[in-house]
């Protein structure tokens, strides 16, 4: 059976022993100056008890998560720090880490992973990254965006396997495949954009199973993703609904609405490089 969380503290152990919190703070497009106050949503959503933080080099704003990390007077050791590369090679992991770990002004960084298997260097990214845990600076070695015929190329390089695999999870995007994949080989599936990035909040057949419970779309969303055991990211920089998002464990889907969502049809909200050709 697999464990969900109860609370913004819960953990799951990792395949290299490592605990990682199942809720989070996602930070795409979360940005000081433009929308919103990204430190100020890192500060807040520490304070609040949040003590999961995914970003990327990418996303232009680790220096905002490293700021609203220390604002917080949260110890280092209470948070899990997740970033990612985007450029692929063994060099140019190593120096695109150091970079990230300098915006974020930390030592180490407890989950880094592959951002998309489109670079056409997976496995040797990825042997960088291996060293990068041998030394110390991350304590899990993550994919994003992989397929399964990714995460098998991966595997039949000989490294380890990787601990999180990172992809878009709503009732729209189920990735069973990989999802199942990745439980038959220990890997924590953690899903991005559960909230289909605000685009189909006011689905019709979404919004009436939420009103049997006096819930918004939104929240049935990730009470969704909880109640499936997906390590779990909603990205706000709004104060309130940051604090809303945190009201997920204290209620729960029926079955007959679990099952209702599962067989929502099949829609994306964003881009689907797990579609991509594993390139090694
Ligand atoms: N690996 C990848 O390729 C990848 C791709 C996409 C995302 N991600 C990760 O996953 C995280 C989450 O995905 P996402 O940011 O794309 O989309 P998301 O979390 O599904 O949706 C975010 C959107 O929903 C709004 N929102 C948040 N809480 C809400 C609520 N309670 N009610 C109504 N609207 C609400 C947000 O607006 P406000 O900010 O104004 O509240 C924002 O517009 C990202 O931030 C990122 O960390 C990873």
């Amino acid at each position: 059976m697999v464990s969900i969380a109860k609370d913004l503290n819960s953990r799951i152990t990792l395949n290299d022993g490592v605990e990682m919190p199942y809720y989070g703070l996602g930070m795409y497009k979360s940005r000081s100056g433009q929308e919103g106050h990204a430190e100020e949503a890192v500060t807040l959503a520490l304070k609040l008890g949040y003590r999961l933080l995914d970003t990327s080099e990418f996303y232009g704003n680790e220096e905002d998560v490293g700021i609203g990390i220390r604002n917080s007077g949260v110890k280092r050791g209470d948070i899990f720090v997740v970033t990612k590369v985007w450029d692929h090679g063994y060099d140019t992991c190593k120096e695109h880490f150091y970079e990230s770990l300098k915006r974020l002004s930390l030592d180490y960084v407890d989950l880094y992973m592959i951002h998309a298997p489109i670079g056409g260097q997976n496995v040797e990214t990825y042997r960088a990254m291996v060293e990068l845990k041998e030394q110390g600076l991350i304590r899990s070695i993550g994919v994003s965006n992989f397929g399964v015929h990714h995460l098998e190329g991966l595997a039949e390089s000989g490294l380890p396997t990787p601990s999180v695999c990172q992809v878009e999870l709503h009732p729209w995007q189920q990735k069973q495949d990989i999802v199942n994949y990745c439980r038959n080989h220990r890997i924590a599936v953690m899903g991005y954009a559960p909230l289909t990035q605000g685009k189909r909040l006011n689905d019709p057949a979404l919004v009436k199973i939420g009103e049997t419970y006096d819930k918004s779309g939104a929240m049935v969303l990730l009470r969704w993703s909880v109640q499936h055991g997906f390590i779990t990211i909603p990205k706000s920089s709004n104060p309130q609904r940051i604090r809303e998002n945190t009201s997920v464990f204290d209620w729960s889907l029926r079955k007959e609405d679990m099952e209702a969502l599962d067989k929502f049809p099949e829609w994306s909200c964003t881009w689907n490089p797990c579609l991509s050709p594993w390139v090694g």
